[in-house]
């Protein structure tokens, strides 16, 4: 049901088709005090030559539906106050009825949606640089479900490239099985470092990673053998993370590497559409407003771009996707628009499907993040370190040691996935360990919290009575009643911008909205059917706050 369409609709009529509706406007005031909506009809007053006022008085006497409460006119506004009691019940009854369903949307039904996003790169650590990319990616994709897409989340591994024709040749040369077996991603990035010291006193090696890349590339069996192996290894670590994060899996993780064999078609339609362009022995496609797409090397190698148009047109061919979306930072902004540029010159129409989802750099301290020892920090560590503080702060409840340990796993992993999203993704964010697990404040814990006092107060009475007739809606009650039919809309905003943060500041609302309610109200009284009724919008409440976070990734705990 949408209000505001009703309203129109009635404003419509009454006014007998002497406007157009797009004349008429209605505004939804932040404090409702006065009226619900507000109807100007200065616009109105204009086109049909009549003092606003007397405008506002004859459509009143028209406008006549049960949905309204009281209308008045005031300074040539018609304000419009909505049947509270028979709207809070429709709203309630609809929230415990459909549950987490709630806010479920059509808007996307039949169509598809492929997402790419976390794509960590292998042999290296997962660091805090692939945190935004798959808290962000694994956001959208649950609000694009919830809007009725399918949705396609691939993991675009990054396991191609030079760097594994050094790390061949590192392990081949100074590595040790046993080690890497226990230990994959920490002795990979150190004979990758190794490497990179030798080669700065000793050029040749580069070339020595070129040939082994090279090797690979060709099908050298034990080179693949190698790659194989460390693929996995990294793949199982990252698992690890993921785990950690509560993302079961990715519905495909084919990487850079699975597009080796399908860009030689890339560059044959290049050449049939002649939009190679020999330049200093390489390969290059001119394009209008961007830096020229460099598409192959002079040594013959492939690029990065390269294997994103392959990826692109396959995707394209084997998903059929409605909407392609990469998560990726700000500063592959140049690689997108040029991916985009090319595959518009190539005549494929769909190039304007193609979203690049962008975001900014996690900062402490306004600086970029790493450890004291100036190297990147590693998510794992960053995540314990959230789960650690947080059982810190509920040592002292009265839970069992294992709901502690889960809560805090909740706790402290909502902690730094919510701080990621609540703000506009584009935006730097500053990471601040005591900040963002503080139970108070714009804070994941903040909404964690409410939500278990509620679930509390839920546990004190099992017999719920409930008579709407006899509710006592004070604008406390009203606010949440309003915040909470706006669900949907925020639900489908958020997946038109690609932004949760919509989704992260509307929890925060809500409970601040229960929070003035349960401050203002004598919650559980010897009425039992005031109790009941309270106790019901406590837990419609509840059941909101508990789905709007699963859509950004993050669970409740029962208790805390
Ligand atoms: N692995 C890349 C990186 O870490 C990100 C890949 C993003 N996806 C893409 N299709 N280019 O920078």
């Amino acid at each position: 049901m949408n209000l505001k369409k009703i309203l129109e609709d009635d404003l419509y009529l009454a006014l007998d088709g002497q406007v157009e509706r797009k004349d008429i406007t209605i505004n939804s005031p932040k404090e409702r005090e006065m009226g619900d909506y507000a109807v100007p009809c200065f616009n109105l007053s204009k086109i049909l030559r009549k003092n606003p006022n007397i405008i506002a008085e004859q459509i009143k006497g028209k406008l006549n539906n049960e949905w309204y409460q009281n209308i008045e006119v005031i300074n040539g506004y018609l304000n419009i106050f909505i049947n509270k009691i028979r709207f809070t019940k429709y709203i309630m009854e609809k929230v415990l009825k459909e549950k987490e369903a709630y806010g479920n949307c059509d808007i996307g039904k039949g169509k598809i949606i492929v997402i790419d996003y976390s794509s960590p790169n292998i042999a290296k650590p997962f660091g805090v640089g692939h945190l935004r990319s798959t808290v962000i990616g694994n956001a959208l994709k649950n609000i694009c479900e919830k809007n009725g897409y399918k949705v396609v989340g691939i993991n675009y591994l990054g396991d191609f490239g030079t760097q594994f024709g050094k790390l061949i040749y590192a392990y081949k040369t100074w590595g040790n099985e046993e080690a890497v077996r226990k230990n994959p991603i920490a002795e990979l990035k150190k004979l990758y470092v190794q490497f990179h010291e030798e080669a700065a006193l000793d050029e040749k090696l580069n070339d020595q990673g070129r040939l082994y890349f090279k090797k690979l590339e060709d099908g050298d069996e034990e080179c693949v053998k190698l790659w194989k192996w460390f693929k996995e290894a990294s793949l199982l670590e990252f698992q690890k993370t993921y785990d950690l994060l509560g993302i079961k899996s990715f519905d495909s993780y084919d990487g850079e590497s699975f597009y080796n064999d399908k860009m030689g078609e890339v560059l044959d339609k290049l050449e049939a559409k002649n939009l190679l362009e020999l330049s200093e022995g390489a390969y290059i496609v001119r394009l209008e407003d961007e830096t020229p797409a460099l598409i192959k090397r002079s040594d013959g190698a492939t690029l990065y771009i390269t294997r994103d148009l392959a990826a692109a047109l396959y995707r394209k061919k084997h998903y059929h996707f409605d909407e392609a979306l990469y998560v990726v930072g700000n500063e592959q902004t140049l690689h997108f628009n040029q991916l985009k540029a090319v595959l518009e010159k190539m005549g494929y129409d769909w190039y304007e499907d193609i979203h690049h989802i962008s975001f900014g750099l996690i900062l402490q301290n306004g600086k970029k993040m790493s450890t004291r020892h100036g190297k990147s920090v590693e998510l794992q560590d960053l995540l314990n370190e959230a789960i650690t503080l947080a059982s810190d702060y509920i040592e002292n409840r009265d839970m069992t040691r294992e709901e502690k340990r889960q809560a805090s796993r909740e706790i402290g992993v909502g902690a730094v996935i919510f701080n990621d999203l609540k703000n506009y993704r584009t935006n730097d964010i500053e990471f601040n360990l005591e900040d963002i697990l503080k139970f108070e404040g714009e804070t994941g814990p903040y909404i964690q919290y409410t939500y278990a006092r509620i679930n509390s107060l839920l546990k004190k009475q099992k017999n719920m009575k409930i008579d709407y007739n006899s509710l006592a809606i004070n604008q406390y009650l009203w606010n949440i009643v309003f915040r909470i039919y706006n669900f949907d809309e925020i639900i489908i905003k958020s997946k038109m911008t690609y932004d949760p943060s919509l989704i992260a500041k509307y929890l925060i609302d809500l409970c601040q909205d229960f929070n003035r309610y349960y401050a203002n109200e004598r919650f559980i009284t010897d009425d039992e059917i005031a109790t009941g009724g309270r106790l019901l919008i406590a837990q419609t409440v509840s059941l909101v706050l508990k789905e709007g976070m699963r859509l950004l990734g993050i669970t409740m705990p029962n208790k805390m």
